[in-house]
Parts: C-alpha cells; structure tokens; sequence
C-alpha cells in the first residue's frame, strides 16, 4: 500500500493503472477512519481493479468556530485500520491543496440550497471544490461516497453531472453501531451521557416513518418526533424533514422514494442522519 503526498505522483499513479487496462476508484475521506469509511473500500474494491483512499481535512467545508483544528488528524491509525482490514492500492494524503492565493471555488445551488446549504452556507462550496480538486489530481474511474452524508451525495453527482466530469458516482449505505447510531468521525465528541442518548435519533427517525405509513398527517408526525427528541435531551434541530430522495425537495405527503432528513445537535456535536421510507 503505497501513501502518495504529491499530486504529480498520485495522477502518474492512476493513469498507469488505467494504461494497464485496470479501473480505478476514489474513495475521499477526511481521515479518522471508521466502519463506515471500511464499508466503503471493500464496496470499492468489489467495482474496480485499484482503490485509492484520500484523507485530507479540507478547511475550507468548515466555518470559523466549526471543528477544524480539532477534527481528529490520525494518519499512522487510519493506515493501521485499513491495512488491518485488506489494505487498498494507495493511500493519498497530500499536506495541503490549496495553494497561496488560491481564488476560484465550486458554488453549486439546486440540491445544495436545503438543509446544510441552510444552516452551514459555506459547506457545499468547500466540499464542490475539494471534491473536484480531488477528482483532478486523480481521474479515477468511479468514486464512492456514504449515504451517511446523503445531501452531500446528492451536490456530487449534481456537480458530475452539471460539469460534464468523466466519473461514475457510486453510493453506500449508512453503516450503524448496533444500538441504530449512525457511524460517524465526530461521534468521538459524544461524551457518555450523550452517546447513551445519541441512538434516540434513529428511532425517532423509525417512528416517525412507521407513524407517516399508518397515515399520520406527515406534518404531524415530524413535530411530535422533534418535541420528544427536545424532552429526551437533545438540543437544538437544524432540521428534521421528510424529502424527495432525488431532488431534495420537502415531501408534505407520503410519496414514493422520500426520506427524512435531521440534523441535531446533542450537547456540543452535531448528529446528521437520515432515513429512506
Ligand atoms: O465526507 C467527507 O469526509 C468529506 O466531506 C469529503 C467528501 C472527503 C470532502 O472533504
């Protein structure tokens, strides 16, 4: 397993693979690697010849007061966990991809204008732009990203699809613990009381679907979930909603291929999740 620093020797890497008539497939990541991002290179490895991890805390998708200088940095322990779990082709952690003076970025609107786009307006465009950084210093075939960050998801192959980019997005399902939380590298700032309470998230989540599907009046259903989840503990609610799976549009009634969304924050960490009915 090879870790590559530099963008000459990461391209150079790829377009030799694929010279040899191998494909390739990119899985990005921010490092302090977990089951999830696991699930990830094993799904990729099932669709190409050659896998790349990248892991690189991309400053710009965060905002002043955000996580940044905290977000776990482990590159020795990411290493250790994915060779431990069969390893991948190469690993590329570059120092920094932003030059100085650097002044051009990806806004995307459409499905990036909701929810995240709402509440962290600065979050797409940084991850747009590192996103197609990445894809340019290295034109994989494929590239593979969790459902966990479905609105993410949904800005990349947006963005793939606006731009003309000659990549083929493929998406996992969100791995959970077993008590239903989903996996996630800042569920390390749980403290224990808040990990014990963390899970509610997900039934909440259950229920609500379950309520929607006997007929509660969708409205209904996601005010009720939101005051429980208040009682229970939690803090404020960025967002909990019931939305297309494609457009991200708000669904106010049950409609084929919806799911809901949330956004929550317990104690000092934000929870994401989201939930297909
Ligand atoms: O999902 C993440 O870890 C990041 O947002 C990504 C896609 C690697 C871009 O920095």
């Amino acid at each position: 397993m090879k870790i590559l620093h530099s963008k000459a020797e990461m391209t150079a890497a790829t377009i030799a693979w694929q010279a040899a008539g191998e494909t390739v497939c990119l899985v990005p990541t921010m490092g302090s690697i977990h089951q999830g991002h696991l699930a990830l290179i094993a799904a990729a490895r099932k669709t190409a010849n050659r896998v790349i991890v990248s892991i690189y805390v991309n400053p710009t998708q965060f905002s002043a007061g955000e996580d940044f200088d905290h977000y776990p940095r482990t590159l020795d322990a990411d290493c250790a966990a994915i060779t431990a779990a069969g390893g991948c082709d190469a690993i590329y952690a570059p120092a920094n991809m932003y030059d100085d003076g650097h002044a051009t970025s990806i806004v995307p609107a459409g499905v990036a204008l909701a929810m995240e786009g709402q509440t962290r307006p600065h979050f797409f465009t940084g991850v747009a732009t590192i996103v197609l950084k990445l894809f340019t210093h290295i034109p994989a075939n494929f590239a593979i990203f969790g459902e966990k960050d479905y609105q993410q998801l949904a800005v990349i192959r947006q963005m793939v699809r606006d731009l003309d980019l000659n990549i083929t997005i493929l998406a996992q399902p969100i791995i959970r613990e077993a008590d239903g939380l989903a996996l996630s590298s800042r569920n390390l700032y749980l403290s224990a009381a808040d990990r014990k309470l963390a899970p509610s998230l997900y039934a909440e989540m259950q229920e609500t679907a379950n309520q929607i599907a006997k007929g509660t009046p969708v409205d209904a259903a996601l005010t009720s979930a939101k005051t429980r989840l208040v009682k229970a503990g939690f803090g404020k609610i960025d967002y909990f909603d019931l939305r297309h799976s494609v457009n991200l549009q708000p669904a106010e009634k049950l409609v084929p291929n919806c799911r809901i969304f949330a956004a929550i924050w317990l104690g000092t960490t934000r929870l994401i999740d989201n939930y297909a009915l």
